[in-house]
């Protein structure tokens, strides 16, 4: 018997005046936990699935109810992280680390700097602190607070809690701090333990959340995954990952391709594959680009952006001029030099996630469109 009974549930219709984006999700009515329904999602469609608002929960819940009412739970792409780290207030992650031999070890959360080392106390403590301000730089705040009321005292009136990422920035502290005659000293600084809890398969950043009441509960201590239950308008629940569910997937419009390829073979390749290299032409498009774009290896990711040097125009594969721009500074608005190599559009897949000029024959992930 074929097991693989997939319904396209439905097509969301995103409109905005000028665009139609749409997302299609995928009922897929197999028993599979929740790992293995995420890695089926990704290899036929985008991911598990992401609802970005109560649109998308209506949408599911009426279309599910025309399938079989009995199913208890189906998969969604939200699962708890798990991650417990130690971070930047600034909200880097805290590569360079110098604690005290021994430290951390227990549950306090938030860090302090003593005799060059750094322990953690709980962040109630109150102590006094560092500040940095990205204009005049570290600032010792005579005062004492606990690290939460310390962080908006630095954000407030400079920029953050001081964060100490490297060796150089280490003493830089160390040498502030001496100055001052505080080495023996608690001072806070901005280094504090972050627990998330649910994060979207896609790494979307939508903080909806549909849970039914008292939930999530982690009942038993193992429920690191989240369900909707068709029997309740497709409220959410968490549960153990192992359990096997049915599950839905969506399918965006764009796709990003994790391969290192020259514009022209990226070109070919979602041709071949796909539609088209992405062409960004309003606003709501870039705003898709950027939720897809974070998911790339390569610091930039090729577009379907073309420079007719000759003429000095910027052109998008779908015919387009340039209207809608998003250039990082620099970039696109001044003449190529036409004896060079061509140069092609690509985003940044961090940062501000701008467009920028690249030659073509550098080899970047880069994104297809699906219709
Ligand atoms: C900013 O500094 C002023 C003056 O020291 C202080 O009154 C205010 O509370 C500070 N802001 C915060 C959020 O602590
Ligand atoms: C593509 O390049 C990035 C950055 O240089 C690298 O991290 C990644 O592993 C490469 N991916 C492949 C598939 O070669
Ligand atoms: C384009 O933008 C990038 C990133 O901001 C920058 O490094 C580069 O210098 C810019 N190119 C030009 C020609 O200014
Ligand atoms: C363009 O590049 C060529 C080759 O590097 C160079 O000789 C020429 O001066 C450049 N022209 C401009 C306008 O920068």
């Amino acid at each position: 018997m074929d097991q693989t009974l997939y319904f396209i549930l439905l097509l969301i219709a995103v409109c905005s005046v000028s665009e139609c984006v749409q997302r299609q999700y995928h009922f897929i009515n197999e028993l599979k936990t929740w790992t293995e329904a995420q890695r089926y999602c990704r290899e036929k469609y985008t991911d598990l699935a992401t609802a970005d608002d109560m649109n998308n929960m209506n949408e599911l819940n009426k279309s599910k109810s025309v399938n079989d009412r009995s199913v208890q739970y189906v998969w969604i792409g939200l699962q708890k992280t798990g991650r417990d780290e130690w971070q930047w207030s600034s909200g880097e992650p805290a590569l360079y680390l110098n604690w005290e031999p021994g430290q951390p070890d227990g549950g306090d959360e938030c860090a302090v700097r003593l005799n060059g080392k750094w322990h953690h106390l709980p962040c109630s403590d109150n102590r006094h602190f560092i500040c940095n301000n990205k204009n005049t730089g570290l600032v010792f705040v005579n005062q004492m607070m606990n690290w939460r009321d310390a962080q908006s005292y630095c954000r407030q009136n400079h920029s953050d809690l001081v964060s100490v990422r490297n060796q150089n920035e280490n003493q830089q502290v160390q040498q502030f701090i001496s100055d001052r005659q505080l080495s023996g000293s608690e001072v806070w600084i901005g280094l504090f333990r972050f627990r998330d809890s649910w994060q979207w398969s896609d790494q979307s950043d939508s903080s909806f959340r549909y849970w039914m009441s008292g939930q999530p509960d982690n009942y038993g201590g193992h429920e690191n995954c989240a369900v909707l239950i068709p029997n309740t308008q497709g409220q959410w629940n968490d549960i153990s990952c192992t359990d096997q569910y049915p599950f839905v997937c969506h399918e965006d419009e764009l796709i990003v391709i994790r391969e290192n390829l020259t514009w022209a073979e990226a070109l070919r390749y979602c041709r071949q594959n796909h539609v088209d290299l992405v062409s960004v032409h309003s606003e709501e498009i870039q705003r898709r680009v950027m939720n897809v774009v974070k998911r790339a290896s390569t610091a930039a990711v090729w577009l379907g952006l073309h420079n007719y040097c000759i003429m000095n125009m910027w052109i998008w594969l779908s015919g387009e001029i340039v209207c809608y721009q998003n250039w990082a500074p620099g970039n696109g608005t001044t003449p190529e030099n036409c004896s060079l190599e061509k140069r092609k559009g690509a985003v940044q897949s961090g940062g501000d996630q701008r467009w920028i000029s690249l030659p073509e024959s550098h080899k970047l992930n880069f994104i297809c469109s699906r219709n």
